[in-house]
C-alpha cells in the first residue's frame, strides 16, 4: 500500500486542502491518503481549536471520497508532537506500508527546523506540493511537485472570508459549536464595536431563553447586528442601490441595518428569514417578529452603555413584547430629546 500523509493543523480543513490531497493521490499513484491533524505545532504558537471539532470538520469533509481517511495518531499522543515521531510510529504500526509525507511549499521552507529532518527523509518520502512555479531549494531529498492553485487558506476563513471554500456540513457545524464565528465579527468592526456585539449578542441570548425562543437565533441575529456599522456611506450606498432604494432617505445613519441583513445572508450564509429580518430592523424598532424586538431591545439595553439598564432587562425577560414597549417607547423619548 501506497500512503500519502497530509499532516495539518485543519483549522478549518477547507476545499483547498482536499484539492491538494487529490491531486498528490493522482501524481503519485497512491491508494490512499491519511489526514493527519496536529495536536499542537512546535513552530505554531496559535492556539489550536479543539482536537475533536477539528476532527469532526475533517469526517464532514472526507466522508464520500473513499480513499481519504482520518488518522489521529498525533492527537493523540500526549504533549507537543513532533512529526519524526509520528513517523516511527506510523512504521512501527503499519511495517508494509510505503508512506509518502506530502508537506507544503512553506513547511518546505523552514523544513532544517523540523526535529530529525535528515532522519525523516531516510524514513519515508517527501514530497513538497507547491502552488507557484518558483520552487523553493532545497539540500534535503524531498521531490517537489507543482500543483494547480486553490486560493484560499484557513486563517483567511477563521476571519469569515471565503466561507464557500469549506465543504458541505462544515459551514454548519462551525455556527452549531460557536466556532470562529466571533472572529467573523472581529474582522470587520473596531474593537469596542465588537464588545458591544459580543455583548448584545449574549443579552439576546438571555432573552430569548427567557421567552421560551431559540437561543442560537437570537445569539446569532445579536453578534451580527451591527457588522456593516464600519463601512462608510460609499461603500454601503451601492448596496442600498440594489437592496432598498426608497430607503435611502433615512439618514445614513441606519443605513446599517439594512446593508448587514444582506450581508448576513450573502458573505456569512446565514439565510435565516427571522436573523436578517432583525438586523434589517434594528435601528429604528419596526418590526414585532420576536427576534427583530429582541435585538432591538438588547441593542438599546447593553449594560456596556453608561446608563442604567437593568429595569429594561429586567422586564424584556419577564415578556419580550412588554420589554419592547417600554423600549419604544424610552427611544422615542431620546430622540425626541436629541
Ligand atoms: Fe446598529
Ligand atoms: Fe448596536
Amino acid at each position: 500500500m501506497k500512503i500519502g500523509i497530509f499532516g495539518g493543523s485543519f483549522d478549518p480543513i477547507h476545499s483547498g486542502h482536499i484539492e491538494v490531497a487529490r491531486q498528490a493521490y493522482a501524481l503519485l499513484n497512491l491508494d490512499e491518503v491519511w489526514f493527519l491533524p496536529s495536536s499542537k505545532t512546535p513552530l505554531k504558537d496559535r492556539n489550536l481549536t479543539d482536537n475533536e471539532d477539528r476532527k469532526h470538520m475533517i469526517s464532514l469533509s472526507i466522508q464520500n471520497i473513499p480513499y481519504f481517511s482520518l488518522c489521529t495518531i498525533e492527537m493523540e499522543r500526549e504533549g507537543i508532537s513532533y512529526t519524526i515521531d509520528t513517523v516511527l510510529e506510523l512504521k512501527r504500526l503499519y511495517p508494509d506500508y510505503d508512506f509518502y509525507w506530502i508537506i507544503g511549499n512553506d513547511q518546505l521552507k523552514q523544513f532544517h527546523l523540523w526535529k530529525e529532518a535528515n532522519r525523516i527523509c531516510e524514513e519515508v518520502k517527501v514530497v513538497c506540493f507547491n502552488r507557484d512555479y518558483q520552487m523553493s531549494s532545497t539540500k534535503y531529498p524531498i521531490q517537489c511537485l507543482h500543483m494547480k492553485d486553490v486560493c484560499v487558506s484557513s486563517s483567511e476563513i477563521r476571519k469569515g472570508n471565503k466561507l464557500n471554500y469549506l465543504c458541505d456540513g462544515v459551514l454548519d457545524y462551525i455556527y452549531e459549536k460557536r466556532l470562529y464565528v466571533e472572529e467573523f465579527v472581529k474582522s470587520r468592526v473596531k474593537p469596542k464595536r465588537f464588545e458591544h456585539s459580543l455583548s448584545v449578542a449574549k443579552l439576546c441570548s438571555q432573552f430569548a431563553i427567557n421567552n421560551g425562543l431559540d437561543e442560537k437565533k437570537a445569539y446569532y441575529a445579536g453578534l451580527f447586528h451591527d457588522i456593516a456599522k464600519s463601512m462608510t456611506v460609499k461603500e454601503m450606498e451601492p448596496w442600498m442601490d440594489i437592496l432598498c432604494p426608497e430607503n435611502k432617505s433615512y439618514a445614513p445613519a441606519v443605513w446599517h441595518g439594512f446593508v448587514g441583513s444582506e450581508i448576513v445572508d450573502r458573505i456569512f450564509e446565514i439565510h435565516d428569514p427571522q436573523i436578517k429580518n432583525a438586523i434589517y430592523h434594528h435601528v429604528l424598532g419596526t418590526s414585532e417578529d420576536p427576534y427583530a424586538m429582541i435585538v432591538f431591545c438588547a441593542d438599546k439595553l447593553d449594560p456596556l452603555r453608561d446608563y442604567d439598564t437593568s429595569y429594561g432587562i429586567g422586564l424584556c425577560n419577564e415578556n419580550i413584547y412588554k420589554g419592547f414597549l417600554y423600549e419604544c417607547e424610552e427611544n422615542r423619548k431620546y430622540l425626541e430629546g436629541k
